[in-house]
């Protein structure tokens, strides 16, 4: 089967991952705990992007973060941009956070910051991925700005897919105290399964959810395999560059499909608008051809579609494929 429903990296070398994690392996006791709050980690952080290493938590991966961020924000209002990573709402809504939608803005899932900040007055926080999961697009960074510079409560900013993007906001914490920046190791790092992330943001704000996190919500061995790949950023540097050239021959061959409409995208990953056909039913078609891909009919503004993951060549010519017939006997 292949995985194109999660946004993995597949450009990654799994022999080159397998080295990084035999290498970190080698210098790691597990007999003992992590060291508290992945210190060394969240220095190499704040220096490779020159911050302090005060201005980053480390955190087992961004989505059990979401359970800090909910329980922090307990019965207080947070404002969504959908549609977007539906873990988000999901973690929020049963943990007592009330949640506001701010939808973005159709044909080409554009952010309109004052649309936002409206409906933001009087809540907490705004949360919005950029680039967005999964509409695939990194908004313009003036509107992003816009919300940041206006909104009294904390602007939480999504960046798992922005080494994939065109800029990355983290170097602004240090001008605007209320905004918080999430990365992860999952995605262009080639890392999904040790599950490393981490927020920065202004040392008062991450003092603040270090009183409601773990200082251990991770292994030593995670800890010292995301210590050590930071050292081969030139290697994950051109298969960012592959992923992204592609990327660019995935969607013409998906254009020139006459049914189905691909978005333009700064992620690892395509949202496709399937015309006139049953997207739940292409879905299950091409999982029975061996792909499998994610139908997010059921997400806001996205009835009909589905998400792929960018996939090496080799397997983006057999999915092609696999789609010319499958469309043939999709009926409506
Ligand atoms: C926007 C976004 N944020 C966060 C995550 C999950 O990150 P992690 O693997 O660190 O939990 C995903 C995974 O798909 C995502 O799409």
């Amino acid at each position: 089967m292949y995985r194109l429903h999660l946004n993995e990296n597949l450009f990654v070398s799994e022999k080159f991952i397998k080295k990084v994690v035999l290498e970190a392996a080698k210098e790691v006791d597990v007999r003992l705990y992590p060291e508290f709050y992945g210190k060394r980690l969240a220095l190499k952080i704040a220096e490779k992007y020159g911050l302090e290493e005060e201005n980053i938590l480390i955190y087992g991966g961004l989505e059990p973060f979401l359970h800090v961020f909910a329980s922090y924000f307990f019965n207080k209002n947070v404002v969504i941009v959908e549609p977007t990573f539906e873990f988000y709402s999901k973690v929020f809504r049963s943990s007592g956070v009330r949640i506001k939608s701010a939808l973005l803005t159709t044909p080409s899932f554009s952010l309109d910051s004052e649309k936002v900040l409206d409906i933001a007055k009087k809540s907490s926080a705004i949360l919005l991925a950029s680039p967005n999961n999964p509409t695939g697009n990194q908004f313009r960074k003036n509107q992003v700005l816009n919300i940041i510079e206006n909104f009294d409560g904390l602007i939480i900013v999504d960046e798992a897919y922005a080494e994939y993007g065109r800029y990355s906001l983290i170097k602004n914490i240090l001008e605007y105290e209320n905004l918080i920046i999430l990365r992860t190791f999952s995605k262009a790092w080639g890392l999904a399964g040790i599950r490393i992330g981490y927020i920065a943001s202004s040392q008062k704000i991450i003092n603040i959810f270090k009183e409601y996190s773990s200082p251990v919500s991770f292994s030593s061995l995670s800890l010292e395999i995301a210590i050590k790949i930071l050292s081969y950023e030139d290697k994950i540097m051109s298969w960012i560059r592959e992923m992204k050239e592609t990327k660019k021959w995935f969607i013409e061959r998906l254009r020139e499909i006459d049914v189905l409409y691909p978005y333009p995208s700064d992620a690892n990953f395509v949202l496709v608008k399937v015309l006139n056909m049953n997207s739940k039913k292409l879905v299950e078609k091409l999982y029975k051809r061996g792909f499998i891909v994610k139908d997010v009919s059921y997400m806001p503004l996205c009835k009909n579609h589905i998400r792929i993951t960018v996939p090496p060549k080799d397997i983006g010519e057999k999915l092609i494929e696999a789609m010319k017939t499958s469309l043939d006997k999709t009926l409506v």
